[in-house]
């Protein structure tokens, strides 16, 4: 603090010794105002707020402890100097005992030691207000801090009520998606069930599509042979009819004898020849139709099976150019499964008719058998338009189709390949090149 502005009240009754301090504080550049007595000094102290007060204790009207006491009551901090004649040890402790800061004795030998007690009370006084300012500041600050700290509490509090809230509804999102899965997964184990089953009855009708055209073979096979018995018998009967009348009559000659007896046993030929060939047909097409539908092993001739076969599917082929080559051993028999045979057989013989020989006009299907070492090798090669690339990897995959829009269901070669893997314990592979006909090798062991 600049000592110009510093304000001293000076309180003493001796007029002397106030004006020697009033004199040398003025000197060093205090504002020195001064009373005679205590009564004065509350006055005065209350006009002018003095920095300090310098204060005798023996005086009229009011002594410096009356003046000390009564200024305490309102005022803590200002620093208050006893200057006491005296010289009791009793009022120095009275006197600091009710708020007075130093006490110097007089007369006042020295009055740089006034000087440096005021100097010294006024540092102490400006510490004690620097520590309040500090004080309070710091309480302004614990209070902006705490209102801080409660504003961030009560956001803190938004927040987790917030996610609280979110954590809800995701447990509930979670939930409603579990149920969802569970639902779509049910969906999905019918549907996949479904689809099973219709595949089953697709493979299932493939099977009665190949016995259909059995039927139909059977039907055709056995007409002309019954046709030629039924011509002959009527024939016959015809014969025998008119040789009736000839024997009632006288002209019966020997030449008619021989001649009736002549028709009769050609007739009776063609008749036991045909019928026996519709038996024959019969026979062939059950036994297909047998081993198509139960499944049952036994013991057989490839080549005889395979010729079989090929006459179930006359019907198919009598208005085409197309033709069928078998090389086979003759004496191939084997303990097998027939009816896997005939529908693995019946199923390619299609495809070539229905795929490859598609704007085909005399295709031509090379079928080669070959045992070697207990293995049946068999080639079948048709001349037809092929596959591409992109389509040969698909061949065997079920449901692949290049003739959807006209009835193919994509399961024929998935037959085919479920029956040699699976029933016959083979393999087959395919070779294909488009416009350069189909090749498949197929590998079956001659026991199973
Ligand atoms: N000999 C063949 N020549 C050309 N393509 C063929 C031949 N055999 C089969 N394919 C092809 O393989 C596909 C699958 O045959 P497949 O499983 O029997 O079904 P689908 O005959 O019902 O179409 C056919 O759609 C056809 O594209
Ligand atoms: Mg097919």
């Amino acid at each position: 603090m600049e000592s110009e502005s510093v304000k001293i009240l000076c309180i003493d009754d001796e007029d002397m010794i106030r004006q020697n301090l009033y004199d040398y504080l003025e000197d060093f550049g205090y504002t020195v105002m001064q009373a005679c007595d205590g009564v004065e000094g509350i006055h005065k102290f209350r006009l002018f707020n003095p920095d300090l007060v310098l204060v005798d204790l023996r005086m009229p009207n009011m002594d410096g402890f009356q003046f000390i006491s009564s200024i305490r009551t309102f005022n803590t901090e200002v620093p208050i100097i006893v200057i006491s004649g005296t010289g009791l040890i009793q009022d120095v402790i009275d006197a600091l005992r009710l708020g007075a800061w130093d006490y110097l004795t007089k007369p006042i030998e020295d009055m740089a030691i006034v000087e440096y007690s005021i100097k010294k009370a006024l540092e102490k006084r400006q510490l004690i207000i620097e520590n309040n300012n500090y004080k309070s500041n710091l309480e302004k600050i614990v209070e902006l801090r705490t209102k801080a700290l409660n504003d961030s509490n009560i956001l803190l509090n938004n927040e987790i009520i917030y996610r609280n809230k979110a954590e809800q509804a995701l447990k509930k999102l979670n939930e409603d998606l579990e149920n969802r899965v569970k639902e779509r997964t049910i969906e999905l184990e019918n549907s996949l069930d479904n689809l099973q089953k219709t595949k089953s009855k697709l493979i299932q009708s493939e099977k009665l599509a190949s016995l259909g055209v059995l039927v139909s073979g059977v039907a055709h096979e056995i007409n002309t042979p019954l046709g030629v018995a039924v011509t002959a018998t009527s024939f016959l009967s015809d014969t025998v009819t008119d040789y009736l009348e000839l024997y009632n009559s006288i002209d019966l000659k020997k030449s008619d004898l021989d001649k009736f007896l002549n028709t009769t046993v050609e007739s009776t030929k063609i008749i036991l020849k045909n019928l026996s060939r519709a038996a024959e047909r019969v026979n062939s097409f059950k036994k297909l139709a047998v081993d198509q539908t139960s499944g049952e092993r036994r013991l057989f001739n490839l080549l005889e099976y395979f010729n079989d076969i090929l006459e179930s599917l006359h019907p198919k082929l009598k208005h085409t150019k197309h033709i069928i080559h078998i090389d086979c051993p003759s004496n191939l028999e084997i303990d097998s499964f027939p009816g896997a045979y005939s529908q693995i057989f019946t199923n390619l013989i299609f495809n070539s008719l229905i795929h490859g020989f598609d704007g085909v006009e005399a295709g031509v299907i090379d079928i080669n058998v070959q045992l070697d070492n207990d293995i049946i090798n068999i080639t079948y090669k048709d001349n037809g338009v092929g596959i591409i690339a992109d389509h040969l990897t698909k061949i065997f995959d079920p449901f692949f189709t290049t003739k959807r829009s006209s009835g193919g269901t994509g399961l024929g070669m998935n037959i085919v390949y479920n029956l040699i893997t699976r029933t016959l314990n083979g393999s087959i592979d395919c070779k294909s090149e488009a416009g350069n006909g189909i090749e498949f090798i197929i590998q079956i062991p001659k026991y199973l």
